[in-house]
């Protein structure tokens, strides 16, 4: 193995002028794996591509075995020939680095490469994604892959996009090893300098914690009692930072030799928190995400429409690539249900609807061995003589004919905020209730949003907000300065805004802000809260308005706000449960809710404080209905609606339905199940 000098983050940032993703229309496309069938298969695989119009393909994504062998030698002529293959069909290569998974030749060779959890052990390869984020070694290893690809075919017309790496962090984001011990000290010398300014930051005067060498410091590894918060949040943001400079290292190789952009796909997803995609946004040439379904949350569809809305958050409100979801079940949850018929339509539009402009799945071919061998595909194991063959057929033919919404944007006047610290310090150990999850009090807001027929941005806290009407802050726990700002100048320019019960608690520390709670915006809320009261599991709290709330109570005063609500019983009983600070001196409304409604009736507040920011509200959206607007240049707009309910909806638009091609007028009926796209020319 040839070794390489570990290139240092600082060098290797996203070009200034970074390359687009150029695509004609809506991409249609998946991860495909050849080296899993016989040549033979793969003639027929791009005969079936073309059929289904999959003009976008994923190729060497777990392929190091395949290319690197033992000795050291690369072999590329299956690679050279899948790529021939689908250049002489018009289908465009996202191609992969390879580097996700280490052959066992350099496992075996290196172990030190594997990475270790918390609890002191190594975790063994014989699955994926093996490798410890900071290992020179394995950085060395992969580097010398990533040249050898990039090389060969960085320069190849078929490549439209390069794939890094896959789902970076998805497995492997926390190691332990003192190798990564080794590079979190460097990473602390980096933040704080002197081992004093750790010492105030993570306030280890508690419990006798205080460190005297930066060499006493350890990841946070297993620990008899719960451990120091502030070093938790570090290490989360370090784990984050050691796989962003492993991308940027992979990336800077590809870019000597290759002009196309560059990426990979995140996991902006319910169920992974490892890294801060708001740090690594700004260094994808266009910004990928995959999505599951997932069925052990209350409500999938919602975190779908939040995930693709934050997606897009994370774009900067530019388009973006869905690089994988699924036909149908995944497989690897308790249990994998099968998608509904008509399903796969539905779940495509909402991304494309939110902003996306391709739309991949994993995989191509059901595989017949692996652990992946009962997960969805473009084509299943009952070949294409299926139900799922011929509705891929179909969903080919719908996502062409949506070209025209390529290079759009989504229409959203509301944001509601997100960040990654905020859900690491809001599930960590030791908090008022445990029962209180970050992502539960930030879906609850966007669902209650979505009911009520409104399209909101998911953003980060220390974006510009000026140009929102209005502004939702569910739960932000972490609030830095910068962002406490970015709001009261938004709300100061007349955004309106609703924040919620355990934001703005604490600083990036994980430090409380004293003084009575949310320090930051105490004067823009005009609320004090003296102390949290959570509630007991299934005990809700009755409100005066004859509502109820769940989860949290709290014992605040109404300094210079409105109440619109009070908590009836409980341990707030009396106190103020919703206010508003409006009137003289007062740009926007901000509100300040307590606890945490029931569905509708968070929808029904959420749409009174709409309707005074002027926020358009869809009229026909619901609980079942989305409609979401994108919008060209030129002002052309197509209206998404997207039916996952059983009865017909009513929607009043005149235009153009893209997918049956057919004029409609007046009311046009969208039946159960249902979708359309509809254009509407430009209001000019
Ligand atoms: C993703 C991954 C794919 C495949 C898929 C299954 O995590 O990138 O390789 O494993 O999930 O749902």
């Amino acid at each position: 193995m040839a070794t390489h000098t570990v290139i240092a983050a600082t060098q290797t940032a996203a070009p200034a002028a970074a390359p687009r993703f150029t695509h004609r229309g809506i991409a249609f496309g998946c991860d495909y794996n050849p080296e899993q069938w016989p040549r033979e298969t793969w003639r027929e695989d791009i005969a079936l591509m073309t059929e289904a119009g999959v003009d976008l393909v994923a190729i060497n994504i777990f392929g190091w075995a395949q290319l690197q062998s033992a000795d050291g030698s690369f072999r590329f002529d299956d690679l050279d020939e899948i790529i021939e293959l689908l250049h002489a069909a018009g289908i465009r290569v996202n191609l992969g680095t390879g580097t996700s998974s280490p052959p066992p030749w350099l496992t075996t060779r290196h172990p030190e490469i594997l990475p270790m959890t918390a609890d002191g052990t190594r975790r063994y390869p014989g699955g994926r994604q093996a490798w410890c984020p900071s290992s020179p070694v394995f950085r060395a290893a992969a580097l010398e892959l990533v040249e050898a690809v990039a090389a060969r075919y960085g320069r190849h017309e078929a490549v439209a996009l390069w794939h890094v790496s896959n789902e970076i962090g998805c497995h492997n984001a926390h190691c332990h090893c003192d190798v990564s011990t080794r590079a979190f000290r460097e990473w602390l010398r980096d933040r704080y300098a002197t081992i004093d300014a750790l010492n105030q930051a993570w306030g280890t005067a508690f419990w006798s914690q205080r460190y005297s060498d930066w060499n006493e410091i350890l990841t946070p590894r297993e620990t008899l009692s719960t451990r120091n918060p502030g070093q938790m949040l570090d290490y989360r943001r370090f784990s984050s930072d050691a796989l962003l400079d492993y991308y940027r290292a992979e990336a800077a190789v590809i870019r000597r030799h290759s002009d196309v952009p560059v990426t990979t796909n995140f996991m902006v997803t319910a169920h992974i928190d490892a890294l801060d995609y708001a740090t690594w946004a700004a260094d994808m040439d266009v910004i990928a995400n995959d999505h599951y379904l997932d069925h052990r949350l209350g409500d999938p569809h919602g975190e779908l429409s939040f995930s693709a809305d934050l997606v897009r958050g994370l774009a900067g409100g530019e388009p973006w690539l869905l690089m994988e979801h699924s036909t149908g079940a995944v497989n690897w949850q308790p249990v994998n249900p099968a998608k509904a018929r008509g399903q796969m339509l539905r779940d495509t539009l909402v991304h494309v609807a939110r902003g996306a402009d391709a739309a991949c799945f994993f995989q191509w071919r059901a595989s017949l061995q692996g652990s992946e061998k009962y997960h969805s595909a473009l084509l299943p194991h009952a070949g294409p003589d299926s139900a799922q063959w011929r509705e891929v057929r179909e969903l080919g033919a719908a996502v062409a004919a949506l070209d025209e919404v390529q290079g759009s944007r989504v229409v959203a006047e509301a944001a509601v905020l997100f960040s990654w610290p905020s859900w690491w310090a809001t599930d960590a150990e030791n908090t008022p209730s445990s029962a209180v999850g970050y992502l539960d009090q930030v879906h609850a807001a966007h669902r209650a949003l979505r009911d009520a027929g409104i399209t909101a941005d998911v953003v980060d806290p220390e974006s510009d907000l000026t140009g929102y009407r209005l502004v939702v802050v569910p739960g932000l726990h972490v609030v830095t300065d910068a962002a406490a700002q970015r709001l009261r100048d938004a709300v100061d320019v007349g955004a309106h805004t609703l924040v919620t019960f355990f934001s703005g608690i604490v600083d990036e520390h994980d430090r409380v802000r004293p003084g009575g709670y949310p320090a930051p915006w105490r004067d823009l809320l005009g609320v004090r809260v003296e102390e949290f009261a959570p509630a007991m599991p299934g005990a809700d709290v009755m409100l005066a308005s004859g509502g109820r709330g769940r989860l949290w109570a709290e014992r605040l005063v109404a300094t210079d706000a409105m109440v619109a609500d009070r908590f009836a019983d409980g341990p707030a009983a009396g106190m103020p449960a919703l206010t508003r600070r409006t009137g003289t001196g007062v740009a926007g409304d901000a509100w300040y809710l307590a606890t945490l409604l029931e569905p509708g009736a968070y929808a029904m507040l959420v749409a009174r404080i709409a309707e005074a920011a002027g926020v358009r509200q869809e009229p026909g959206a619901g609980r079942d209905v989305e409609i979401v607007r994108r919008r060209s240049d030129d002002g052309t707009t197509w209206r998404f609606v997207v039916n996952h309910g059983a009865d017909a909806v009513g929607i009043a638009v005149d235009g153009i339905e893209l997918i049956t091609g057919a004029t409609v007028t007046g009311t046009t009926e969208i039946p159960g199940g249902g979708v359309g796209v509809i254009r509407e020319e430009a209001r000019r």
